[in-house]
């Protein structure tokens, strides 16, 4: 259906080639992911070998996919780039906008009404510019991705962080910002710190209780949430060939609770039967041709602990089912120990709520095994002691599973089956709870459970755990009950035990849906309107920023000296502010207003050079800004660090704002900063921070000559007439310097596209 067949032929054409001149040039075996890696750099053939953790490289990934939170942004810049289509193929999905309350149906029709005006954007903004739609209800962007545009080598990046999911079928798919997004969408280099690499050996085979979902679960508790930082995990072994294509995915997609830039699977024979199953039996025969650089070279699996800067080894058949949390996804735990572990912390034993499904474990075989158990409710006689809800991840996965009558056991075990979206495993959850403030336990086959995730209460302790275990324990109401060897009591008084889960990888009649919620986009998108309701207060066309005026910059006024930490949260808060993440103008009245003043020690209140008065920081850059003055903000060590959000250097430029001069940048935001047309800067002495008077007026000499490598010089007017030369770092190349002397990246793109 949606898949671009040609592209994936044109990847596999220059894979060989490139993966053995990446072999010369490095002078050694290569893991899998290096090859991916090495066969996607935007200057093509390799000619250099990069060093792990240390080296940025350009790349050039196959895909973009976007969900609608994310994709406004993006896409409102992207079409500040003046192209007439993406540069590569991308998709839109709408799934995580849909709040879950009633059920499907329901909860559906109030998303489609309640977010009409983004929705309306994003199907026409993408029938423009020849990107895939895929609506609210057609699914949860990870599942659909893996059913229609994963495949074995390819490269995409994704603006969520589990969009490692697709390395379930041997994709290198990465998580990052919208900004990212709208480079590789018009056609700009993608760049990542070429990565570290964690093999993972899986022996043996998983059984009983035991499934995919307590791999990951296992390698999270050894490796923790912050583990994986800067690695990516290469999975291997005969263990990890016995896994399912889905199930793959699944150890993938949570691999973003370690930390994992991504994670990934070599191409195999259940990938094959995956992308046979799901009518992409064409991919499956072009990646035969190329199987033997899907995989790593036999020298690094027959020696792994020489090519992989960290080496697990798991054996699959003495794993046991895991149960992880509360509060955080690293605190694992073997079901055999996991009641003793509720009785000692004190946690909440009753279990109020199972939650199955969502884009980490919503597949037919995740779906059979949990139908295995919850069919158990009604043969041996039992009742749900907990509420139970299923997320299926997608509208083919509901559809099937509907049809082969898994949706049924679920509604008669007193299940409610959610629109096929997010919903409680991104927040989107009005849960119904008779007193918020009593302690509370739920259980999830989801992936994240930090405190507030799923229900906004800071009460409820969420455990996670695989979709059978989450049934199991939902038959149960009981946290301390261990379906392997507890028995349970059934409506008769008998004890009863449950049998272990069954399923199938794929389903025997073969997958079916009447309406997946694809849109394709136009042919030639030339003609179609971009839907943006000129009154809305989510969405807002951008204008483009105005480019350098060819002078130094004089008589800026200083908008806040900020102390401390200063992380992108503090610059553009998220929250109820997330409402505007479409609207520039509105969502710029958070700017900064998380950061300290060193001047008062306070958020928010700043001190107006033109009144004399002290107010919040987004109406004191107005204000400037309307008497066409511009601004500049001081910062510390570490300036910009934790998401990489680009509307933290969206909205200080479009306040008026010129300059950014602290201590140090967090790089990503650095990057931001350059691409958004602003003065990215660091103190050359970091003492002179101390220098910066509140009352100081600034200015930064030497643009005309502004030159890689050369710093320029800040004067600081000091309000009793005494000044300060400080000199300011930068580490602006040629080609962002031209970023900034057009006003923005995209500025220049779209000059470059009118030549
Ligand atoms: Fe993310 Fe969960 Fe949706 S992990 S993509 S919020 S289903």
């Amino acid at each position: 259906m949606a898949f671009d067949i040609e592209m994936i032929r044109a990847v596999y054409a220059r894979f060989g080639e490139r993966v053995e001149a990446a072999r010369k040039v490095v002078g050694r075996p290569l893991t899998l992911s290096e090859k991916i890696l090495y066969a996607h750099l935007y200057e093509g053939t390799p000619t250099k070998a990069f060093d792990r953790g240390k080296t940025y490289v350009d790349f050039a990934p196959d895909r973009v996919a976007m969900q609608d939170a994310t994709a406004q942004m993006a896409l409102l810049q992207f079409m500040q780039a003046g192209k007439s289509k993406v540069s590569v193929p991308s998709t839109v999905h709408c799934d995580h906008l849909i709040q879950a309350k009633i059920g499907a149906d329901q909860d559906l029709a109030t998303a489609n009404n309640q977010n009409k005006e983004v929705y309306d954007f994003l199907a026409s903004v993408s029938n423009k510019y020849g990107i895939g739609f895929w609506k609210a209800g057609a699914g949860i962007i990870h599942q659909v991705v893996l059913e229609n545009y994963a495949f074995p080598g390819g490269m995409m990046i994704g603006t969520d962080s589990h969009t490692p999911n697709a390395g379930g079928l041997g994709m290198i798919a990465i998580g990052v910002g919208g900004a990212d997004a709208v480079d590789v969408m018009a056609g700009m280099a993608w760049e990542l710190k070429f990565p570290k690499f964690i093999g993972v050996k899986l022996t043996g085979k998983l059984s009983g209780w035991t499934a995919a979902k307590d791999v990951i679960l296992k390698v999270a508790g050894i490796l923790t949430v912050k583990g994986g930082t800067g690695y990516i995990v290469e999975y291997f072994g005969d263990g990890a060939e016995s896994i399912s294509c889905t199930g793959k995915a699944t150890i993938c997609n949570m691999g973003a609770e370690i930390g994992a830039t991504t994670s990934v699977f070599a191409y195999d024979k259940k990938m094959k039967e995956y992308l046979e199953g799901t009518e992409r039996a064409d991919i499956a025969a072009e990646a035969d041709k190329v199987a033997r650089y899907l995989r790593a070279d036999d020298e690094v699996y027959a020696d792994p602990a020489k090519y992989y800067d960290q080496l697990i080894e798991i054996n699959l058949s003495e794993l046991e089912p895991h149960i992880n949390g509360p509060f955080t996804p690293d605190a694992a735990w073997p079901l055999s120990q996991f009641s003793k572990a509720v009785k000692e912390h004190g946690w909440p034993a009753k279990l109020e709520v199972g939650l199955i499904g969502s884009c980490t474990n919503s597949s037919y075989e995740d779906m059979t095994r949990a139908a295995s158990i919850a069919e158990q409710a009604v043969s041996k006689n039992l009742k749900a002691k907990s509420e139970f809800t299923v997320t299926p991840g997608s509208e083919l996965v509901r559809y099937t599973t509907e049809r082969d009558g898994l949706l049924q056991t679920f509604d008669e075990m007193g299940g409610v089956v959610l629109a096929n979206a997010c919903g409680p495993c991104i927040g989107q959850w009005a849960r119904h709870m008779d007193d918020p403030n009593r302690k509370n336990s739920i259980i999830t086959s989801f992936n994240r459970n930090f405190a507030k995730r799923n229900d906004g209460n800071p009460n409820t302790h969420a455990f996670v755990a695989s979709p059978e275990i989450v049934t199991a324990l939902a038959l149960a109401g009981d946290l301390t009950f261990n379906p392997v060897t507890d028995t349970l009591t059934n409506e008769e008084g008998k004890q009863v035990k449950l049998d272990e889960p069954k399923g199938l990888e794929l389903p025997i009649k073969g997958f079916a849906v009447e309406d997946a919620g694809y849109l394709a986009p136009a042919e030639d998108g030339t003609g179609v309107q971009v839907k943006v309701d000129p009154l809305s207060d989510r969405l807002q066309l951008l204008e483009g920023f105005k480019p350098w005026e060819g002078t130094d910059l004089t008589g800026l006024k200083l908008l806040i000296k900020a102390k401390g930490k200063c992380t992108t949260d503090h610059i553009s808060m998220a929250g109820p502010w997330l409402k505007y993440r479409g609207h520039l103008d509105n969502i710029s009245n958070n700017m900064l207003i998380g950061a300290t003043n060193a001047y008062n020690d306070r958020t928010n209140s700043v001190k107006n050079q033109l009144s004399g008065t002290y107010a919040e920081v987004p109406a004191v850059a107005r204000a400037y800004k309307a008497s066409g003055i511009g601004s500049v903000v001081i910062g510390d060590e570490n300036y910009g660090e934790g998401s990489s959000r680009e509307h933290a250097a969206m909205e200080p430029r479009h306040l008026g704002v010129r300059a950014i001069l602290v201590k140090s940048f967090a790089r990503i935001h650095e990057t931001n900063l350059k691409k958004q047309g602003m003065l990215g800067l660091t103190f050359m002495n970091p003492k002179d921070y101390d220098k910066v008077q509140e009352d100081d007026s600034i200015d930064i000499i030497g643009l005309k000559d502004f030159t890689p490598g050369v710093p320029l010089i800040i004067i600081l007017n000091h309000a009793n007439g005494s000044k300060d030369y400080v000199l300011a770092n930068h580490t602006y190349n040629e080609g962002q310097i031209e970023w900034f002397k057009a006003g923005s990246a995209l500025n220049l793109i779209r000059l470059q596209n009118r030549q």
